[in-house]
């Protein structure tokens, strides 16, 4: 694994932007994998700027989400495809179609899910996938527990994920309390990951996702097999690390 830390979060959301945007300038037909949460907003922002200023096109990159909430319609300003429009897509040339989240208000949720795993082994394998960390060490929604599942599901958010996002709905009882996810399994085999983790309050999970034992407890710390890890830190973060 290749840990940088930095100093600064513009610096941090540069170097993430740099890495995606030398992958799609190198393989402009790129799959990512795509985050939301607070996480990889400043990317974003720079990945749009870099657009704008005429570096690369999305016009052949297809990504697919990590997650998207049971039970909200794409149109809730809190969905993750709103997220992702607000964010990323309706700046950027990519086309709508080559776009991917699973649909949280699918009849058949767990149809769903079998649809999303179909369109990822389709697209091929992930180039790229873009990950945040929760304060309990879930990546996507893959929460921790007794065991952990491969492929995209429908999973119960923990407690601490929903007050984690109650900061983006008017309260407590408006969040989601199911979600679809890609599985650990689909993240792992990802051809790089690119884990972004900011802030002092995530010290202690980087700790133990980074250099702690590998269990499903910490979700995250199944990255550590992960043969092209790249791992970009703000100092906060970092500061517990050995
Ligand atoms: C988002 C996702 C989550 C977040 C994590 C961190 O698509 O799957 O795993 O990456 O909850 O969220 P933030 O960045 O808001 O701290």
């Amino acid at each position: 694994m290749n840990i940088l830390i930095f100093d600064g979060d513009e610096k941090l959301n540069e170097a993430a932007a740099n890495i995606i945007a030398g992958l799609i300038q190198t393989k402009p037909r790129a799959v990512l994998g795509l985050a939301t949460g607070g996480t990889p907003v400043g990317i974003y922002r720079h990945l749009v700027s870099d657009f704008k200023l005429g570096m690369f096109s999305f016009k052949e990159v297809t990504t697919f989400n990590l997650d998207e909430y049971a039970g909200l319609p794409a149109d809730h300003p809190e969905s993750y495809y709103a997220y992702m429009r607000r964010n990323l897509f309706d700046h950027i040339d990519i086309q709508p179609f080559q776009t991917h989240l699973p649909n949280g208000k699918a009849p058949d949720a767990e149809e769903e899910c079998r649809r999303y795993d179909e369109l990822i082994d389709k697209a091929g394998q992930l180039d790229l996938q873009l990950l945040g960390l929760g304060h309990n060490g879930h990546i996507g929604f893959n929460e921790p527990g007794d065991e952990l599942i491969g492929g995209t599901h429908v999973t119960e958010l923990a407690e601490a994920t929903r007050e984690a996002n109650a900061r983006y709905f008017q309260s407590l009882d408006e969040v989601p309390t199911r979600a679809l996810t890609m599985g650990v399994g689909t993240i792992l085999k990802a051809k790089m990951i690119l884990l972004v983790v900011k802030g002092a309050d995530k010290a202690d999970i980087v700790k133990r996702a980074l250099q702690g034992p590998i269990t499903t407890k910490c979700p995250g710390s199944l990255l550590q097999t992960h043969p092209n890890l790249v791992v970009l830190l703000d100092q906060a973060a970092a500061e517990k690390l050995a």
